[in-house]
C-alpha cells in the first residue's frame, strides 16, 4: 500500500475517464486483495494495458532505437515508433556516448573480460572496482565508499543492512521507492515527514525520543527529488539528525556530477560537500553505467554493507566494463571539460523553463537537469502524452502512484547535448500537444455542471 500522499476521494479527470475506460484506473488498482489464482492479479493489470495501449494511452515500456542523444527514435509498447527532440533520457552530460568513455569499456574488455564473476564477498571484485571506490571517495570528500549494483540496490540495501526491526527510520514523503521499500523491509517504525518539512522531521523526533529506548534512527532524504527537481536544506537536516543522535543519508543519484560547480551536487552546492553522514547514489543518471554506491564516514560501516546489505552480499558486483565507464565519466566530470558540460546543460535547462512559463505551463521545482511540467489530472495528462509523439517530442509522463493524484506531470530530462534552441521548440511542441488534447467542449460543460452542483 502506497502511504505516501494524503489522497482526496477521487481523480478530477472522473468524467473524462467515463468517456474511455482507458482513461480511468491506476497501477495501484492491481496490487492487493487476495486471489485464490495467483495468476488473477496479472491478468487484471494485463487487460487494462492491453486497453490502454489499444486506445494509443499507455506510453511506457518504449525502447530506444539508438543512443540517448537529443533527437531521438522510440518504439512504442503498441509497436509504432515515435521520433523526434528527446527529453526521455537519463545522460545528463551525455556520457554516454563520449568516446573517451567508450575507449574506456573497449580498454576494460580486453583486459578483464566483460562479466564480474561473483559476489563482492566472494571473488567478485575486479581489480579496478577498488580505485573507482577510492576516487568516488576523493570527489564525494568521504573517507569510505561501497560500490552497488544498481542505485536502487544502494538504497534498499543500505537501508535493509543499517535499520534494525526496532530501529527508527524518518524519511520525506517523497523519497525514492527504493528508500521506502529498504525502509519498510528493515522495521515497522517508519514515520514520513512532509516533503522537504525540517519542522515536521523535527516533530518526528522528538516523539521518538520523548518515548526512551535506545532505539537508532536514520533521517532519509534525497538531494534533488526526481520528480519534483526539489531539494532540502541539507545543513538543517544534518544538524537535525546530530541534535537528535540520528544518521543523515541523502540520495544523490540526480545531483551528482549533473548540478553545482564541481559536479558535487546539492552537497556542493549548499556548502555540505563532505559534512554529511552518509551519501549514496547512482551512475545511472550521469555517469553511463548502470551501478550505485554508499559513502560513509566509518570503514566499519563500509565493511558491514559487504556482508549485511543483500543487494550486494547475494547479488554479482560490476561488471569490469560499468566499472571502466562510471571511472571515466567521473575523470570527466572532475575535468574541465565537465564543468564545461555542466553549463551546457544548466543553459538548456533555464531556457527550457523559462519557454514553458511562456506557454503558461507550471515548471516544478528549481533549475535541475529534471524539468517537471504540472499537468494536473490523470486523464488529461494522458491524453497530453498520447498527442506528444505526433508533435516530435518524446519525455515521460509521470501518473499517480508514483505523483500525488491530480499532479500528473510531464517529466522532462536535459542532457549536456541539448541545445537552448532545442529547449525552446520542445516547449512550444509540449504547448500544441496540450491545444490538441485539450478535453471536448461538452465534457468541459459536464464538468462546470459538477462544480455549479459541488458549490
Ligand atoms: C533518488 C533515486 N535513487 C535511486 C534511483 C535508482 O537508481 P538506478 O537506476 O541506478 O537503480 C533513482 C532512479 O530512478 C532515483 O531517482
Amino acid at each position: 500500500m502506497d502511504d505516501r500522499f494524503d489522497e482526496p476521494e477521487t481523480d478530477a479527470s472522473d468524467t473524462l475517464a467515463l468517456l474511455d475506460p482507458a482513461l480511468a484506473g491506476s497501477t495501484r488498482d492491481f496490487v492487493g486483495g487476495a486471489h485464490a489464482d495467483l495468476r488473477e492479479r496479472p491478468r487484471a493489470f494485463h487487460d487494462w494495458l492491453v486497453l490502454r495501449r489499444e486506445r494509443g494511452l499507455h506510453p511506457y515500456a518504449r525502447t530506444l532505437q539508438g543512443p540517448p542523444g537529443p533527437q531521438a527514435r522510440l518504439a512504442q509498447a503498441d509497436g509504432s515508433l515515435a521520433s523526434g527532440l528527446n527529453f526521455s533520457s537519463q545522460d545528463y552530460l551525455s556520457l554516454s556516448t563520449h568516446p573517451a568513455v567508450h575507449a574506456a569499456a573497449t580498454e576494460a574488455i580486453q583486459r578483464w573480460g566483460v562479466h564480474s564473476a561473483g559476489s563482492t564477498v566472494l571473488a567478485g571484485n575486479v581489480g579496478d572496482g577498488d580505485r573507482l571506490e577510492q576516487e568516488l571517495a576523493e570527489h564525494l570528500a568521504m573517507p569510505h565508499v561501497r560500490l552497488f549494483p544498481t542505485g536502487w540496490a544502494a538504497g534498499y540495501g543500505l537501508l535493509r543492512a543499517l535499520v534494525g526491526p526496532e530501529d527508527h527510520v524518518v524519511m520525506d514523503q517523497l523519497a525514492h521507492n527504493c528508500l521506502h521499500e529498504g525502509a519498510r523491509a528493515a522495521t515497522r517504525h517508519v514515520h514520513l515527514h512532509r516533503h522537504l518539512d525540517v519542522a515536521h522531521a523535527r516533530t518526528l523526533l522528538q516523539r521518538i525520543r520523548a518515548r526512551g529506548g535506545q532505539h537508532g534512527i536514520l533521517l532519509v532524504t534525497e538531494g534533488c527529488f526526481s520528480m519534483d527537481a526539489d531539494a532540502p536544506d541539507l545543513a538543517a537536516l544534518q544538524a537535525l539528525a546530530h541534535e537528535f543522535d540520528a544518521l543523515l543519508a541523502v540520495d544523490v543519484a540526480h545531483d551528482l556530477g549533473s548540478m553545482g560547480p564541481l559536479g558535487q551536487g546539492q552537497p556542493g552546492l549548499q556548502g555540505v560537500h563532505g559534512e554529511l553522514d552518509i551519501v549514496l547514489g547512482s551512475f545511472s543518471k550521469t555517469l553511463a553505467a548502470n551501478g550505485g554506491f554508499v559513502a560513509c564516514r566509518e570503514a566499519a560501516l563500509a565493511e558491514y554493507l559487504r556482508y549485511y546489505a543483500p543487494t550486494t552480499t547475494f547479488s554479482n558486483t560490476l561488471s569490469p566494463v560499468q566499472i571502466a565507464v562510471v571511472r571515466e565519466s567521473l575523470r570527466l566530470v572532475r575535468s574541465a571539460e565537465g564543468l564545461q558540460r555542466r553549463d551546457a546543460l544548466m543553459q538548456t535547462v533555464l531556457a527550457l523553463r523559462q519557454a514553458l512559463h511562456w506557454q503558461g505551463l507550471e515548471v516544478l521545482g528549481q533549475p535541475s537537469p529534471i524539468v517537471p511540467v504540472l499537468l494536473g489530472p490523470t486523464a488529461q495528462a494522458r491524453r497530453i502524452a498520447r498527442a506528444l509523439p505526433g508533435q516530435g517530442l518524446l519525455a515521460n509522463l509521470v501518473e499517480y502512484p508514483a505523483v500525488a493524484l491530480n499532479r500528473a506531470r510531464m517529466r522532462l530530462q536535459c542532457m549536456a547535448a541539448h541545445t537552448p534552441a532545442q529547449a525552446l521548440e520542445a516547449a512550444r511542441r509540449l504547448g500544441r500537444a496540450i491545444a490538441e488534447a485539450a478535453p471536448p467542449e461538452s465534457v468541459e460543460t459536464a464538468h462546470m455542471g459538477m462544480d455549479t452542483a459541488e458549490a
